[in-house]
């Protein structure tokens, strides 16, 4: 793959994007990258996933706008929908998502690390909907998420001024979960991964679903599909060794995604 790499820590995935010539600018290529990247993904083995950004100064700065400049209205629906395909993807996925945000995290890059379940950033991150100021809406999810993320009255200002946010605004509004400096913010996020995978694969997959798919739906169904995801972590290996490690006050635990 020419624009994405992919290495792996014990039960943690590293998804980088790496076009440094264009701020890690998502063209149709890279999007092809990263959904060839989850395929190859083995969520047997991998238990949580971190996304970021090669070099220092940017995740991604949005969207290829010189790919998208001559675009039919055809082909511009299509690429918004080649985008929240991927997106929404990584959104399901079945293990977690942690975006660390290592720069600008502009359009199509805000939208990509709303896609993931926890956002950390670094002190020179910078967030933005552009879009409007381009002749253009959100097109990766970011009408979508964002409101549902901030709220629609910050969601609406950011993209309807197409204002810059920079880290310590993100964190103030609950864009992102935490801000680390540069140095701090791969390991951070390494290690919130590592610590995820240290816990029951099963229960960690079944909670991610029951938020995702929770939160679609009333109160009154969503406490259904708490109950069905609740009820199918019992009779596993790993439920019945969470729970007599507990009785029997032991320490270590051996979970085995079964
Ligand atoms: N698309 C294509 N190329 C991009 C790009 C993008 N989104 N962002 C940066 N680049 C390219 C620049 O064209 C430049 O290439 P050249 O060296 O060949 O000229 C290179 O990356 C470096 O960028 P700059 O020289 O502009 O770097 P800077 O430090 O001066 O500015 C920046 C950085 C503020 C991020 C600026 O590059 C910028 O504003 N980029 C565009 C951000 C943007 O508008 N993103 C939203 C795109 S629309 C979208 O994403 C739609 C959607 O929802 C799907």
């Amino acid at each position: 793959m020419a624009f994405v790499t992919y290495e792996t820590e014990g039960a943690v995935g590293i998804i980088t994007i790496d076009r440094p010539k264009a701020l890690n600018a998502l063209n149709s290529e890279v999007l092809d990258d990263l959904n060839a990247v989850l395929d190859s993904v083995d969520v047997d083995v991998i238990r949580c996933l971190v996304l970021t950004g090669a070099g220092e100064k940017s995740f991604v700065a949005g969207a290829d706008i010189g790919e998208m400049s001559s675009l039919t209205v055809a082909e511009g629906e299509a690429f918004g929908k080649k985008g929240n395909d991927i997106f929404r993807r990584i959104e399901t996925f079945p293990v977690p998502v942690i975006a660390a945000i290592n720069g600008f995290a502009l359009g199509g890059g805000c939208e990509l690390s709303m896609s993931c379940d926890i956002r950390f950033c670094s002190d020179n991150a910078v967030f933005g909907q552009p879009e409007v100021g381009l002749g253009i809406t959100p097109g990766f999810g970011g009408t979508q998420r964002l409101a549902r993320i901030v709220g629609p009255g910050m969601a609406k200002q950011m993209i309807y001024t197409a204002r810059n946010i920079k880290a310590d605004e993100a964190l103030r509004i609950g864009l992102v979960n935490a801000v680390y400096t540069q140095e701090e913010l791969l390991p951070a996020a390494k290690k919130t991964a590592a610590g995820i995978a240290k816990n029951a694969p099963i229960a960690v997959r079944n909670c991610k679903k029951a938020i995702n798919d929770g939160l679609e739906v009333p109160m009154d169904e969503a406490i259904v599909i708490e109950e069905k995801l609740f009820g199918a972590c019992f009779e596993t290996h790993d439920q019945k060794e969470g729970m007599s490690a507990f009785l029997e006050k032991r320490k270590e635990k051996e979970f085995l995604n079964k």
